[in-house]
Formats: structure tokens, sequence, C-alpha cells
């Protein structure tokens, strides 16, 4: 139970199960199922070259075909594939747009595919973000036009939005509706607002081919990863058809196949709630999964579920193998409250049989992993008291200084702040006033998407850095116990990450190898395919794989928190750290000392709420489910999972 179980590499493919209305494949990872898609591509192409025709190929552009792209530009590296007969149409561009923006899509299709392959640059064709508006609507015709001259699309890849758009077309678009002029919706401007440095200045409209274009095609593959696409993926394959989530209209075309990874897949039947779908095999960690969801469903604590609430719900076949039910809500029942301790470095001197952390060491050594210089108090702020007032020795290793994320005011303010310390303690006045102008030039200088100066990027980053070790100080630990790792991968100066590097994981092995720790905790934001979350926990396997033949590793466990986004499902956690009214205002307290991050973060995503509010609201929802679920009522609850390397 205690492990994250990984499916086997095969797909495994749509079941008949009658909830699904679109073919389905679900992959272990999204780049297992990205290599399947790119073989399927890279199988037409070379079909069409042996006959001597050529391959059209509608394409898309953001964060779900890159790996895509990359697995085709591999191919065409070592296996030959060449594109010389490929054509290709994209779906969408912004409006307006200049191709050598940072943010258009020319820009994105150059940089992940068109510059590594040898396809002929008069084969692409992407909508122009550049046109005066009264000649889009005749673009747009000959852009279908276009299109048939080339014979069709063979194949259209596609993502999905959170509005449920593919291309550009947004609720509210029709099944008929050809490539056009739109306004964006608000939720993809939000979505956006990373990639233009705020949603100010996310363009309104874009060019989309329709989705009357689109099911035109031969064939279509939606894709799509990550748990944050769960809900809108389960709306589209398992949905009625409507134009408010215009993907569901791919159910109505012939040859459409959604390519998802596990998290993708999660709020689908097969997945969620397999007992509906058909017999299963039962073992604990369904049992667990399935009289959870029994129990929220009814709203009924565990310890009050029958037999017949079992039956009514698909699981005869449980309570025929494993009941009767009284046996199965004190096994679940117990499992559940197992995972509830207030000791997360273990209860020294107590019988740990069924607690989630060894007795002993009863004093161990802990490393914390923080992504941002925020992520630890956050996610974790009252394990982290915890740890601390029970005498643990408490390392944190801040991962990437995180200074994308501070405001250039804070940056002025800050060296301002300098400048008349240097004149006030007769320091030296010239230094400050140099640095002061010279920051305030080029902040002022700078235009949307420019890279910081050096100067400006290292305050921002030190700025950060005097947040963390207040916070650690007021949580209690010593300066030399806080350790800045300043990982590699995330000094690009842009929102773009670079790829992990063995100089990252050397950083993250060396730091492991001096401290020798009982505990790690990381943030275990597993299927997140490419943000830093998901960067720095590679950091962690990779270190811990490179470390496995030290001896030290044998006793080391890992607990994985979530980032700032999700809780883990109660049915994953291993750990449960129930917080007191008096520990969470602590926490609150700590998350304060990142003022960078208050009153609206460079980033805020998709959720209006300050971190330390989501931060309480997710604490608080954990211990309400542990409540409904018949366990003890607890004011808040941090969740870890444990992950065995
Ligand atoms: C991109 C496009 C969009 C994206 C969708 C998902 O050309 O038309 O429909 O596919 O917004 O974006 P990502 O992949 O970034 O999650």
């Amino acid at each position: 139970m205690n492990t994250i179980e990984h499916n086997s590499n095969l797909s495994i493919d749509s079941q008949q199960n009658g909830f699904e209305r679109i073919p389905t494949s679900v992959y272990e990872d999204s780049k297992v199922a990205s290599r399947a898609v790119a073989e399927e591509i890279a199988e037409v192409i070379r079909d069409k070259a042996n006959t001597g025709q050529s391959c059209v190929l509608g394409l898309a552009t953001g964060s779900t075909p890159t790996g895509v792209y990359k697995e085709l530009i591999e191919m065409h590296r070592n296996e030959g594939l060449s594109f010389s007969n490929v054509i290709t149409f994209n779906l969408d561009e912004y409006f307006p747009m200049e191709p050598d923006f940072l943010q258009s899509y020319v820009y994105f299709m150059n940089e992940n595919l068109f510059d590594h392959i040898d396809i002929k640059k008069e084969n692409i064709h992407i909508p122009d973000g550049t046109l005066p508006k009264e000649l889009v609507a005749t673009f747009c015709q000959s852009y279908e036009e276009k299109i048939l001259e080339a014979g069709g699309l063979d194949i259209q890849i596609l993502g999905i939005g959170r509005t449920g758009h593919i291309g550009f077309n947004e609720p509210g678009s029709g099944i008929h509706s050809k490539t056009r002029m739109i306004t964006l919706d608000h939720i993809t401007r939000t979505d956006a607002a990373s990639d233009f440095f705020g949603e100010e200045n996310v363009p309104r409209k874009a060019i989309t081919m329709g989705v009357g274009t689109i099911l035109n095609a031969k064939k279509i593959i939606l894709m799509a990863w990550g748990e944050g696409k769960a809900s809108i993926v389960q709306e589209t394959v398992e949905g009625e058809i409507s134009d408010k989530v215009p993907a569901t209209f791919l159910q109505t075309h012939q040859n459409t196949r959604v390519v998802l990874d596990t998290a993708a897949a999660a709020s689908l039947v097969r997945q969620k709630t397999p007992w509906l779908v058909g017999p299963c095999n039962w073992d604990v960690a369904l049992a667990k999964r399935a009289t959870i969801w029994l129990s929220q469903k009814l709203d009924k604590p565990v310890l009050k579920l029958t037999e017949r609430d079992y039956m009514d719900h698909g699981m005869s076949d449980l309570i025929t193998d494993h009941g009767p039910a009284y046996d199965i809500n004190i096994k679940i029942f117990n499992e559940l409250q197992h995972t509830i301790t207030g000791w997360p470095g273990g209860k020294p001197n107590a019988d740990d049989t069924n607690r989630p952390e060894r007795a002993l060491p009863a004093k161990k050594k802990v490393v914390i992993f923080s992504p941002h210089p925020d992520d630890d108090v956050i996610s974790m702020g009252g394990t982290f008291l915890r740890l601390v007032d029970q005498g643990h020795e408490v390392h944190v290793a801040y991962q990437t200084s995180g200074n994308i994320a501070v405001f250039d005011d804070d940056v002025i303010r800050f060296t301002d702040y300098f400048r008349d310390l240097n004149k006030d303690f007769e320091i030296s006045n010239r230094s400050g006033d140099e640095l002061y102008a010279k920051v305030v030039s080029s902040i002022e200088n700078k235009k949307p998407g420019d890279e910081d100066s050096e100067e400006v990027a290292k305050i921002k980053g030190m700025i950060r850095r005097s947040e963390a070790k207040a916070a650690c100080r007021y949580v209690g630990i010593p300066d030399e116990n806080v350790h800045f790792l300043d990982m590699p991968f995330y000094e690009t100066g842009q929102i773009k990450k670079d790829p992990i590097g063995p100089a990252d994981v050397k950083i993250v092995t060396e730091l492991l190898d001096k401290i020798q720790p009982q505990q790690v905790y990381a943030a275990g934001d597993l299927s997140d395919p490419h943000g830093t979350h998901r960067v720095c926990l590679d950091a962690i396997f990779q270190a811990l794989a490179g470390l496995k033949t030290e001896e030290w590793t044998s006793d080391c466990w890992l607990w994985l928190y979530r980032g700032a986004w999700q809780e883990w499902d109660v049915n994953d956690i291993d750990m449960a750290v129930p917080l007191s009214p008096g520990e969470l205002f602590r926490k609150r307290k700590a998350i304060f000392k990142h003022q960078s991050q208050k009153d609206t973060a460079v980033f805020p995503g998709a959720d209006s709420r300050e971190f330390w509010q989501r931060a309480e609201d997710r604490n608080r929802t954990t211990a309400q489910i542990y409540d409904q679920l018949g366990l003890a009522e607890y004011e808040a609850i941090e969740a870890f999972k444990r992950y065995e390397y």
C-alpha cells in the first residue's frame, strides 16, 4: 500500500466500458505516450513517402505536443526519418502577433520542430498574426483552400485547454466552424499569462482552424498530460456532446483517438471507479479507494457502511470475496487511522508497528527539499514546525532561486533601502547611488518578456533568499542548516527552463551525502511534465539512485508532499499530520515571511487566493475529509505519501 504503483509500459487501451465515447489509450507517462504518437505519425509519413505522396500534418503548439516533436526530431536524426514530403498546417496563432516574438507560434514551431528537421520552408503554414484586421477573413478562407489543395489533413494532433478548447475554438464554437478570428476565453488568457509576463500582455484574439476544419482530418489524435487536465478530459471522453466543451465534438469523428498519461486519465470511470465498469481484482489499495469513495458518495462514515451500500454501488464481488461489510469497514478504518500521527519524525519509545514513521533513531536528520523558496512552509509548514519542536536536526534545501517571481518594484525598493543604508551609515555613498541608478535604468528600459539584467536577477534572488532565511529563523533552525542550491537548470532568465543536467543532480547528491539524512521530504508533483517541481523531483530521484550503494540510504525514507496547487487523494496518503489552530496560525506566519509573494504573486496561476489561503483551505479540507470518513475531527491536516526508491 505504501508504494506509488506504476502501470506497465504498455498502454491500456480503451475498454468497451459503456462510459467512453472516444477510443482512449492510457500510458504510464507522457514520454512513453509521446513516443507512441510520434511513431504513429512517422509511419504515415513513411507510407506516404513510399508511394510518392505528400503527408499533410495538422500541428498544435503548447506544452502538450513538445514531447512528440522531440521524438520526431530524434527519429529524423537517428532513424533517417525525412520530412521532405511533409506539408504542415498549424492550428492557430495569436492575433496580433509578430512571428519573431517569443510567444508567437511561429517562434515556437521553429524552436521545437522545424529548425531541426528537413522540412521545406514553403510547406509550412501557420496563421498570420501580422495581417491588418480587414484581410483576416480572406486569409482564413485561403487557409482552408490550401488545406484542401494539399489533399486534406492526414493527421491532426491536438492538445486540450482547460476550457475544453481544441485549437482556439473556445466554448460556443460550432461543430461546422471554419478557420476564423476568435476572442480568447478569460481562462485561456489566464493560463497564457506567465508566457506573456502578465495577463495584460496576452492578446485578446487569435486566428484558429475551426472545429469543422479539424473534423475534416482523416485521423485525429488528442493528447493530454497531468492531473490538471483530468476533469476536462473526462468531460470530453465521457460527457454529452456540447458546444460548452468543443472537444466533445470529436465524439462525432470516426477516427479519433485520445492519448493520455495516467494522471490525465484519473477522472475517467475506468480509473476512478473501476468497480462500476466490471469485476475487479480487489487488493487492499483498491478496497480502500472504493470504501472511501462510497463513504464520500453516501456521506456516511466508513464504519456505518452496510452490505446494501456496497452491493448497490457495483461492489458485490468485494463483499462476496472479502466481506462482510463489517470486516472491510474495520480494515479500511484502521488503515486510515494508522496514517495519522502528530510525530512526523517518529514517536520515541513507542511501538511503531502501526505508525507511519519509525521510532528510531529518536532524533533524525531531516532534509526538506523546497523547489522554490516558499514551498516548504506553504506545503508542509506545520510538519516543519513539529519536526523542529520535536528536536530533529532539520535542514532545508532551496533548490532554485525563484528570482523570476519577484516584482521589479520590490527590486527598486530594496536598492533604494540599500542606498539610504549606505548613506546613513556612511558605508560607501557612491556604490549605493550607482547601483540604484543602474537598477532603475535597466528596469525602465525593459520590455515585457526581456531578461532581467544580471544585477536585477541577483537582487531578486537575494530578496527571496532573505525571506526564506527569515521563515527558517521563525521556525527555529540555525542558519547553517539552510542551504541554497541555486540549481543551474533554473537560471535561464526566462520562464522556460533548461532540462535537468548532471550539474543539477551533482548539487543534490553532494548535499544528501554530506548530511546523510534518515528522512527526506520533497515536492511530489509526479505528473507535472514540464514544471520546475518535476525537474527538482527528478534531481532528487537521480541523486538517490546514484547514492543507492551508500549504506545510509538504506535507512533513509522519502516523503512526498504536494506542491502549492493540489493535495494527495485521501487514498494515497501514507502520513497525515494534524495541526491545531495554533499551529496553523504559526504556519501562516512562516508563510507571511515571504513578503514578495504576498498580495498577489507575480505568477499566481488561475487561483486568485493567496498562498497562505490556499494552504489553509487545503489543510482544512483534508481534515474535513478525515472527519467525514469517521476519524477524529482536526483543525487541519498536512498530507504525505511515502515513495520507495
Ligand atoms: C495550441 C492550441 C491549444 C492547446 C491547448 C493546450 O496550438 O491550439 O488548443 O493545445 O491550449 O495547451 P497546453 O498543451 O499548453 O496545455
